[in-house]
Parts: C-alpha cells; structure tokens; sequence
C-alpha cells in the first residue's frame, strides 16, 4: 500500500519534472525552419554549429525556442565557412519569419553593411538586440523607434554614423541603451528625458556637441551615465544631481565648463566619477564629498580647478583613486592621523601647486604622484612607489630651480627652506674678525640713522600729504559720490569675493595650528581681535586674527575681508587664509612676520653684544621709510576707493624676513571717520624716539 503511493508519486514527481526541464519541444513551425535554414546560408554559419536535419530548438548552438517555436538566437563568437568569410554580409532577411524572435545576439560577429530598415517593421516582439562590434556601417533606422517592446540596444564599437534618431524616445521599457564608440553626430535628443526606464545610458567616445541636456536628470533609475569622449560644450547640469540611483558617472574628454556642481552631493550611491580633460573650474565644495561616502574612484585631472582639495578626500579609506593631475589646486598635504589602512590607494596630484613639507599621510598610499608640484623639507624615509620630480625638495633629484621655488613661496607669501642650505642673503653670524668693522658701523648707524630717518620722514609726510590732497579733491569733486566701501561694513547681503581671500582653512585645523589658542601662543590683545601665533602642518609659520564676534561689532571682519577682496600690495600684510565656519568666531590667517614690528625692532634690548638685529642699519632705516610710504601712498591713492589708515604706529609697520615693509592693523585702516591725516603724520613722527 505505502509502496503503491510512493511508486505514483514518483511517477507525477518525474512527468513534472520531464515537462519542466526535459527534452526540448521540437520546432513545430515550417516557417521557421525554412527561416533558420535561409539565415544559416545568408550568413554562412558552419554545420559544426548548426548541423543538417537535427532538431534547431535542441541541437543548434545559440538558438532558443519556446514551445516550439524560435524566441533567441545567439550568434556571438560564432565563425563562418571558408565561402562566408569571402563576402560577409549583413543579410539576415530570414529573421523576419521569426515573428516570436526576442532576442538577437550577434556581437563579435562581422556584419558590414547597414542594419536593415524593416528591422522596426517585422521584428516586433524584439526585446534585446545586440551588434556590438559587428563592424555595422551607416545610420541608426528611425524606425528602430518601433521596437516598443525593446528593453535592451547595444549598437557599440561600429562605425555607425549619423545623429541619434530622435524616434528612439517611443523605447519606453528600454532600460539600456549603448551607443558608443561610433560616429554618431549632432546633439543628445533632450527627449531621452522620457525614457524612465533606463538604467544605463553609454554614449561615450562619438562625436556628439551640444549640451548635457538638463532634462536627463528625470531618468530616475538611472545607474550608469557614460557621455565620455565627446564634444559636449556646457556646464554640468545641476539637475543631474536628481539620479538619486547613479552609481557611474563619465563625463571626461568634453568641453564642459563652469564649475563642479555641488548639487551632486545628493547622489550617496555614487562610486565612481570622471570628469577629467574638460574645462571645469572653481573650487570643490567641501561639503560635496563629505556626503558622497560610496565614493571610490575619483578623476578631475586635466581641467582648471583650484582652491584645496577638501581634507576629507585626503583621508578616506574608500577613495581607491585620485587623479587631480594638471589642474591649478594648491595647498598643502594635512598631517591627518589617517585611519585608513596602507590601502591600494592610488592618488596622482600631479602638475599643481601644491606646496609645504610632505606629511606621514603620504605614506598611506601604495602610489602617490607629487611630481611639478612645490613642495619643500625633507621627504619621509619610508616613502616608496612616489614620483617626486620637480618640486622644491631637499636631496632629491630633478628639483626645480631655486629661483622658480624662491619666487613660488614669496608670491605667497610664504617662506621657502632654500633646499636646506642657510640663506645667505641673512645677517652674516658676527665674528671676531667683523667686530670692529661693525661697531663703525653701529657708530655710523647712529649718527646718520637717526638723520637719514628723520629726512626721510618728511619726505614720506610730504608724499601723504600730497596724496591726501588729492584724494581730498577728488572726494569733494564726486560730491554725492559713492561712499568708500572701506568706509563701513559692506551692506549685508553684499557677496564678497572669496576667490581673492586665500585659503579656506577648518576651525579644527586652526586649533591645531595655535595648541588650542593657547596663552602661550598669543602675541597681543588687538582691539579688532587677539592675534596668536601658529604653525600650519606644512611647517608654515602664521599668525591668526581670532575675532569674536558676540564682543565686537557683527561684522567688523567682513570690513577686513572686504577689502582684502578689493586690494592686494606687497606692502600689505599678505592675508592667507580665513575660517568663517565657527559662529562666534571668525579667524583670519596671516603671513607671519619673522622681524614683528617697527617698534620692537626699533627698541630692541641690546644687552647682548652678538645681536645681530640690535640695531637697525640706517639703510634699513631707508627701506622701511619708503616702504611705508609706499603702503600708505596705495592705500590712499592708488586704490579706489582711498583707504584711510586710522592707525599707523609703529606697530602696525610690520617687517618681514627681509625687513620688507607690510602694513598690518588693516581692520584700522578701513575707517575714515574721526580721525585726519595730521593725526598719521603725527603719530609716524612720534616713531624714533
Ligand atoms: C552566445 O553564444 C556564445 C557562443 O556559443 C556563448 O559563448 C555565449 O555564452 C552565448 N551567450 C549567451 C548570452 O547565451
Ligand atoms: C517568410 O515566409 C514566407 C512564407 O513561408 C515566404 O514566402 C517568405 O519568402 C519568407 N520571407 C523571408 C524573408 O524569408
Ligand atoms: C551576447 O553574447 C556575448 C558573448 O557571449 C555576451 O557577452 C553578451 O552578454 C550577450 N549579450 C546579451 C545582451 O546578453
Ligand atoms: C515605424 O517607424 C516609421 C518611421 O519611424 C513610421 O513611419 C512607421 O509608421 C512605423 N510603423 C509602425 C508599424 O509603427
Ligand atoms: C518600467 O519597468 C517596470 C518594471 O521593470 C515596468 O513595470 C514598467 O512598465 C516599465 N515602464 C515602462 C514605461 O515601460
Ligand atoms: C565610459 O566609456 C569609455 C569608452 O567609451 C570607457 O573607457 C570608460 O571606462 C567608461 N566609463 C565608465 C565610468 O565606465
Ligand atoms: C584657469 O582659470 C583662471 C581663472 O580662474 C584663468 O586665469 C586661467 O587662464 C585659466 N587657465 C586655463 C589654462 O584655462
Ligand atoms: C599622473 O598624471 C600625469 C598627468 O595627468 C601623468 O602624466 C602621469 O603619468 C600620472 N602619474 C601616474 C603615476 O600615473
Ligand atoms: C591658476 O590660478 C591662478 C589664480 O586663479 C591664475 O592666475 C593662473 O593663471 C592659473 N594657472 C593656470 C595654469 O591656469
Ligand atoms: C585594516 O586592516 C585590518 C586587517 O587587515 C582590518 O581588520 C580593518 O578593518 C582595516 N581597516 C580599515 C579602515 O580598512
Ligand atoms: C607602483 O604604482 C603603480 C601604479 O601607479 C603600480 O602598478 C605598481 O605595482 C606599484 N609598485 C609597487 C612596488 O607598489
């Protein structure tokens, strides 16, 4: 009895499964047989692969049926016979007697000659066609527009040529779409936008112009978007940050412009993004990359970008891939203590201007490109598989010229370590055999000193004197002219141009720069803000302006950063950089001024004989006189609007290594009100004592 059921059971169990998965059902239509037959001569496939009379549906390699009937046939990497390799044609008019005929896979399989017009006719249950490198020629049919139930079109490496028929659009289940590596023209139909379905959209490497239309950010299943290699001429469209599925994304070797939109950061799947060898500019914005956490792979070398590279992308253990290479960045490397293991990390910054000395973070990649950069110091004994070639570092080969880094670092502003080797443009060290020959010229220093100062201050007086006259006149010419804009705190609302004002630096590295702003670290209580001294991780000494602005009038360092965005002198102060993140302090970052002040040069304590600096020269005496009459003849002629200096003391004549003359105390030097020229005068005069 037990034995009867599990035999019967068996029984169904096994005529399941035969109709399931056994013997295919032979072809049953005549039609299609002949059809097949036609389209193996047509083609001239071999009877290796479809053998005479045997069944097509089970003994024909690449042919599909379905209940008897063809729904697939797959001829990719087939081979044809000796008399079909002579004159190989795309004649497969036989396809049209498959009616059921659903996919058709040709690739690798040469077929040179057009695709044929009534494929859009009579292959209407078509739902993937694939012709990559088949060696097709001519257009793509407008009346492939006729495929409606087409989800899938591979037409790539051809040589097909035209524009892409707009017809395409009726497609509405296709989801691939790969076009590339053709000849195709003209510009992408904007109507694309309607194809909802797609998930992959490959028009890369034609010869395709116009813009990235901005209706392609509705492709809301979008995934990969490749229109690398063409000559696509427009900004990145912010819409694009709406493929909220976009995980590929290549817009390299165009002739895109603008900047990199920061719209994008919305698309958190995104792995990969190419937007090299374009003529992208404008600075990244930092927040951008903070939100695109899948991020791997990362190119936007070849473009015009500058600014800094946002810290984060410094240290994130998923970025496998950098190439900034041949862009305008600058900056220097952090010293982040990286998590990230010593990963396969490639990263190339190549031909930018990055500058300062080379953290332990390089050590975290297994290639880093740093050549034709600036960077200076010593380079870390652990480094392999790095390129240092032309950049400004001690004891490595292929450095650049002196002069080329000399003239590099003092463009900014900064101080260049000279290769290692002392500078011998430095007060010499004072030796026995100089001694007397210095104390002349002490002695000398001080009568004629003194004098030359004195001649010089009149000579400088007059100069302002002159100048404000001027200016004075002219003012009173304008009459209801406009107000200086260094006058008072720009109206709100008025956007300043951040381009001019350095660095963006992170109130974290700031903190680290100064210890926390520490006590020790503090150089005076300014009433514009406390100044402290700092060290930035490329070993660049700075000085930071900590403004808070719950004590002090709201915006009185947009007054500064105001008009650091107008001027720019070499009797400044060189303004470095500025953090604005924090909300009750901002923080401007200046070049540090290794001599400090004229009043602390002047009055220096001349206890100990071998001070090299406890005089000032008269010579020096000279160059600081005309360079600050230099600064003050700018600020108040040659600038416009004329900027009064309410504050020139000898301690807002700063001196750097050279004893060069920078004008600091600038945030004084914005307002007219209550103070006359007469007051400036006085006050320079009251300088040698
Ligand atoms: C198509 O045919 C080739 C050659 O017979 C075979 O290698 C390949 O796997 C087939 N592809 C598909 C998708 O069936
Ligand atoms: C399709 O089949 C019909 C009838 O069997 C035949 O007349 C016609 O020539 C076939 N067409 C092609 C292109 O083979
Ligand atoms: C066509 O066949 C090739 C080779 O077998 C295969 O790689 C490719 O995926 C097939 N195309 C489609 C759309 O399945
Ligand atoms: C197929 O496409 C062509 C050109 O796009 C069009 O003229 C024709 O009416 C279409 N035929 C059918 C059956 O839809
Ligand atoms: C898009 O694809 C989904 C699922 O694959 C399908 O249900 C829908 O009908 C398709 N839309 C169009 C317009 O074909
Ligand atoms: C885009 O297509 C080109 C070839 O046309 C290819 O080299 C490149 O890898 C593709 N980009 C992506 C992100 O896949
Ligand atoms: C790069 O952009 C700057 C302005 O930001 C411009 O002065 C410079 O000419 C551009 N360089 C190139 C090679 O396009
Ligand atoms: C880095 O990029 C430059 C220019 O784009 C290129 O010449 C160089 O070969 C790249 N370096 C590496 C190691 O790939
Ligand atoms: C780099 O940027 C600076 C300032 O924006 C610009 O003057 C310079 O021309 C740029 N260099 C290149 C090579 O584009
Ligand atoms: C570093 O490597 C260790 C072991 O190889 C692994 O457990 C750890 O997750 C890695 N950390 C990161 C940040 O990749
Ligand atoms: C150096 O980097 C290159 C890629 O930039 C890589 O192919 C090579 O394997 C690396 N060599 C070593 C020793 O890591």
């Amino acid at each position: 009895m037990a034995d009867q059921r599990s035999i019967l059971e068996f029984a169904i169990l096994f005529l399941l499964f035969q109709s399931a998965f056994g013997q295919q059902v032979p072809l049953s239509s005549g039609t299609e047989l002949i059809a097949l037959y036609n389209l193996r001569s047509s083609l001239g496939l071999r009877s290796k692969d479809w053998p005479r009379k045997v069944d097509p549906c089970s003994q024909w390699a690449g042919v599909q049926c379905q209940n008897g009937r063809v729904v697939g046939i797959n001829i990719s990497g087939f081979k044809r016979t000796r008399l079909g390799r002579q004159n190989p044609q795309f004649s497969v008019d036989a396809l049209a007697n498959l009616t059921l005929l659903a996919t058709f896979n040709a690739s690798g399989f040469l077929l040179p000659g057009s695709i044929p017009d009534w494929f859009g006719q009579r292959l209407g249950a078509l739902q993937v066609l694939d012709l990559r490198s088949c060696s097709v020629i001519g257009s793509i049919p407008s009346s492939l527009g006729n495929l409606t139930t087409l989800s899938s079109l591979y037409l790539s490496d051809n040589r097909l040529a035209g524009i892409i028929p707009t017809t395409l659009v009726q497609l509405s289940r296709l989801s691939v779409l790969e076009l590339s590596q053709n000849s195709l023209t003209g510009p992408i139909p904007s109507s694309f936008s309607s194809l909802v379905n797609l998930t992959f959209l490959d028009l890369s490497s034609n010869f395709l112009s116009g813009p990235i239309p901005p209706a392609l950010g509705t492709l809301s299943n979008l995934q990969i978007l490749n229109l690398s290699s063409n000559s696509l001429s427009s900004p990145i469209p912010v819409q694009l940050g709406d493929l909220s599925q976009l995980v590929d994304l290549d817009l390299s070797s165009n002739s895109l412009s603008g900047s990199f939109p920061s719209d994008l950061k919305g698309l958190k799947r995104l792995k990969k993004v190419v937007v090299g060898n374009n003529f992208l500019v404008g600075t990244l914005p930092e927040n951008l990359f903070s939100s695109l956490t899948q991020l791997q792979y990362l190119a936007l070398n070849g473009n015009n970008f500058s600014g800094s590279l946002p810290d984060f992308l410094w240290s994130r253990p998923e970025l496998r891939f950098l190439d900034i290479s041949n862009n305008n960045f600058t900056g220097i490397i952090p010293s982040l203590s990286s998590n990230a293991n010593a990963t396969t990390a490639v990263f190339n910054i190549s031909q930018n201007q990055f500058y300062g000395t080379l953290t332990s973070l390089i050590g975290r990649f297994s290639s880093i490109d740093l050549s034709s950069n600036y960077f200076q110091g010593q380079v870390p004994a652990t480094l392999r598989n790095v390129s240092l070639r032309d950049n400004c570092l001690q004891n490595v080969e292929k450095q650049r010229s002196l002069e080329d880094c000399r003239s590099f670092y003092a463009r900014r502003g900064l101080s260049f370590d000279n290769f290692g080797v002392p500078n011998l443009a430095q007060p010499p060290l004072s030796g026995q055999s100089q001694k007397s020959n210095k104390q002349l010229k002490y002695i000398l220093a001080g009568v004629f000193g003194g004098l030359g100062f004195i001649v010089l201050l009149v000579f400088v007086i007059i100069m302002i004197l002159r100048t404000c006259q001027r200016t004075v006149v002219a003012q009173r010419g304008i009459g209801v002219g406009p107000v200086p804009a260094g006058g008072s705190t720009p109206p709100a609302g008025v956007s300043i141009n951040f381009s001019n004002l350095g660095e963006k630096f992170t109130y974290e590295q700031l903190l680290r720069a100064t210890g926390d702003f520490s006590d020790s670290n503090m150089i005076k209580h300014g009433h514009s803000g406390n100044l402290f001294r700092g060290m930035l991780e490329g070993g660049i000494p700075i000085v930071i302006k900590r403004i808070d602005v719950r004590s002090l009038k709201k915006d009185s360092y947009m007054v500064e950063l105001d008009l650091f965005s107008r001027v720019s002198h070499t009797r400044l102060v060189p303004l470095l950089g500025h953090c604005l993140e924090h909300e009750n302090e901002k923080l401007l970052v200046y070049k540090y001024m290794p001599n400090g002040d004229l009043s602390s040069s002047l009055f220096r304590k001349t206890n100990s004989e071998d001070d090299s600096l406890q005089s000032l020269d008269w010579i020096t005496r000279l160059k600081i006189a005309t360079g600050a009459a230099e600064g003050l003849s700018y600020l108040h002629h040659e600038c416009t609007p004329p900027i009064v200096h309410r504050d020139v003391q000898a301690s807002s004549i700063l001196l750097d290594d050279k004893f060069e003359v920078r004008l600091g105390s600038l945030s004084e030097a914005c307002s007219q009100e209550g103070d006359t020229h007469q007051n400036v005068i006085t006050r320079l005069l009251r300088l040698p004592q």
